[in-house]
């Protein structure tokens, strides 16, 4: 089948991924195989831009490995490698590098926030990460980049790089790509506040078993108005009810929503409800990430494989860049 076109995205190796990246991003790559050539990139070089110690990052990297192969990534067809693998980047972050204003890294929302967060570890290479980024889009001439919301900056920011190449260097040899923005709700932590995130330890591992899970789901936080038992609560403002709407039946989740309202089910058995429900709909992809976790060798062969053919795609695109740039 004719494919739209070439879709590239990049993973932070943070480890097992969780829900909020499951439903987030993960899901949606799955997906997107169907309609596009499609390259993923697991990001360890932006990783280091606030990873201090790297004790862990060969073990998350693999980690994020399993988790995007065992929910459904097709290394067939797919480009699925690790960014450092493919050196152009460095080589192309650099070249960019030249034609971004140094104002508008140090403007961007995304730096101020990584700042704030951590005023003692502002690196040069923290402020390059979209730089980094842009590199990563363009090496690979993409049509369409799927990220959240939240990376929409640095998508624009991406599109701007490269129309100052082209118009710095009088040449067209690098595309600007398109954003494609996922349509998940914000899938909240086990606190019901804050965005699912594995640096607040409010996350759920996708690859948990089926006990961790339930211990994960008993600890969310539901409807704060809700007290005792005896209480109604509002499902409304429940986040156990809003992945309910996800992972449970439909004439289940009306139940719950009617059941709760007026005190007839209670948050400890809806929650249970909901681990068996999630567990089941995980099932599949755990027993497949099992698999793979048994043949490490296969796991890393899929990568090397990954590395060679997105080294080939780069290649290319930095002869025509070295020429667009007349270096010697
Ligand atoms: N910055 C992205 C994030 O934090 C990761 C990333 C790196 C990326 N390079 C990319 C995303 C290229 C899309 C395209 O999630």
């Amino acid at each position: 089948m004719a494919k739209k076109g070439r879709v590239f995205s990049g993973i932070r190796p943070t480890g097992r991924a969780h829900l909020g990246n499951y439903l987030g991003a993960i899901q949606n790559y799955v997906a997107l195989q169907d309609e596009y050539e499609c390259i993923y990139c697991i990001v360890d070089l932006h990783a280091l831009t606030t990873v201090e110690d790297t004790i862990n990052l060969r073990q998350n990297t693999y980690e994020m490995a399993l988790d995007l192969l065992a929910a459904g990534i097709r290394p067939e067809e797919t480009i699925l490698f690790v960014q450092s693998h493919v050196p152009q980047v460095t080589e192309l972050h650099t070249i960019l590098s030249m034609v971004t204003p140094l104002g508008k890294l140090t403007d961007l929302p995304t730096f101020k926030e990584k700042v704030r967060q951590n005023p003692n570890n502002v690196n040069y290479g923290l402020v390059g990460y979209p730089v980094l980024m842009s590199a990563d889009i363009a090496l690979y001439k993409t049509d369409v980049v799927p990220v959240g919301i939240d990376q929409a900056p640095h998508l624009e920011f991406a599109r701007e790089t490269v129309r100052s190449f082209n118009y710095r260097y009088n040449t067209n040899v690098l595309k600007e790509a398109a954003m494609k923005t996922t349509e998940v709700p914000k899938v909240l932590g086990i606190d019901g506040k804050e965005k699912m995130s594995k640096s607040l330890d409010n996350h759920i591992e996708i690859a948990a078993t089926p006990e961790e899970t339930l211990q994960r789901v008993m600890m969310m936080v539901t409807d704060p108005q809700r007290i005792r038992r005896q209480d109604p609560g509002n499902p409304d403002v429940c986040n156990v009810f809003s992945l309910h709407k996800i992972f449970t039946p439909k004439e289940d989740v009306e139940m719950i929503n009617v059941e709760c309202r007026r005190a007839g089910i209670g948050c400890v058995d809806c929650k249970k409800r909901f681990a068996a429900n999630l567990n089941k709909a995980l099932e599949p992809f755990r027993t497949r990430r099992a698999e793979l976790a048994s043949q490490p060798d296969r796991v890393m062969a899929i990568l090397e494989d990954g590395a060679r053919r997105a080294r080939a795609i780069a290649e290319e695109t930095m002869k025509e860049v070295r020429a667009a740039v007349q270096l010697p």
